[in-house]
């Protein structure tokens, strides 16, 4: 018993140290991930990467992902269930970030079935920046992140653990303060620059279309395969909250169809009306 005690520990413990030092919002010394700088002519991924993985959102969710993060996992899943399509599957990936993630998925679906439609979904597809206040709001103008001289502030914050809201106490009472400056303030419109959050080499991929939708919300269209990982989980949503997105997303399934979901290590599958385990 201690040693299992000690095992999880050993697991846990270096995850938590990380988890100190990580930057959970509020005040920002790295300028360089100011999210207007996506604007940038010649960004590499990795900073692409960085500077959308800074970005909170006012629901806490954050836009971090990376290239091929669920590939392996989408593809282990097809390997072993059973699914049938009378023709070309249309594909839904929502949450789907800056879409490097679905250029994977899109690969592992395609050498089980050919695919007529590959849509990324996510309720925030682009940002507002206003460059003559240094502001950043999303697409329904709520400012998310302010550019100062020697640092910037991200509105919002993301906890993974408890513990992090005591060790940024100091900080969450700065960005309160900086908040209630804020709270007024609205973006110019006429100066407004829109920032894609699609990432260029995707929105480039005539595969792929994007669209802004809420995993909440009723969808518009029916799908074969629905992925939605990274979004719907206790870390963001309240076990409540996954579970009405989960039965919104199930409802938006084609009879046969399936919906992947949860976090990329633990993976949960839905089709046939009912949660699948697969052995
Ligand atoms: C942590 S990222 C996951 C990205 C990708 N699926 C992955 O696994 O790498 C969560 C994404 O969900 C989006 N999002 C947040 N709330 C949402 C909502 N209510 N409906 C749809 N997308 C949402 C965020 O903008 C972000 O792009």
């Amino acid at each position: 018993m201690k040693r299992e005690v000690a095992n999880i520990l050993k697991r846990l413990l270096p995850q938590r140290l990380t988890a100190l030092r990580k930057n959970c919002g509020g005040r920002n010394r790295n300028t360089g991930l100011f999210s207007a700088n996506l604007l940038q002519q010649g960004i590499s991924t990795e900073q692409y990467l960085q500077i959308a993985g800074a970005l909170i959102f006012r629901n806490g969710v954050r836009k971090s992902t990376h290239e091929g993060r669920n590939a392996p996992v989408i593809s282990s899943i097809l390997n072993r269930l059973n699914l049938s399509f009378r023709g070309p599957v249309k594909v839904l990936d929502i949450g789907a970030s800056l879409g490097l993630d679905a250029t994977g998925n899109l690969e592992a679906i395609e050498k089980h079935f050919p695919i007529v439609s590959y849509t990324l979904g996510d309720l925030y597809t682009e940002l507002l920046y206003d460059p003559e206040q240094k502001l950043v709001f999303d697409q329904d103008e709520n400012l998310l992140q302010i550019l100062f001289y020697n640092h910037f502030v991200n509105l919002n914050f993301e906890f993974k653990y408890s513990f992090q809201r005591i060790v940024q106490c100091r900080n969450r009472k700065y960005t309160r303060r900086i908040a209630r400056t804020y709270k007024k303030v609205k973006p110019i419109k006429t100066q407004i620059v829109k920032i894609p959050l699609i990432h260029p080499s995707v929105g480039a991929n005539p595969k792929f279309s994007a669209e802004r939708m809420d995993v909440f919300n009723p969808l518009k269209e029916q799908y074969d395969l629905i992925i939605c990982m990274n979004l719907l989980q206790p870390r963001y949503f309240s076990g409540r909250m996954v579970q009405k997105g989960i039965d919104n997303l199930t409802s938006a399934l084609r009879p046969g169809g399936a919906l992947i979901t949860g976090v990329t290590d633990r993976p949960r599958i839905f089709a046939d009306g009912k949660e699948i385990t697969l052995r």
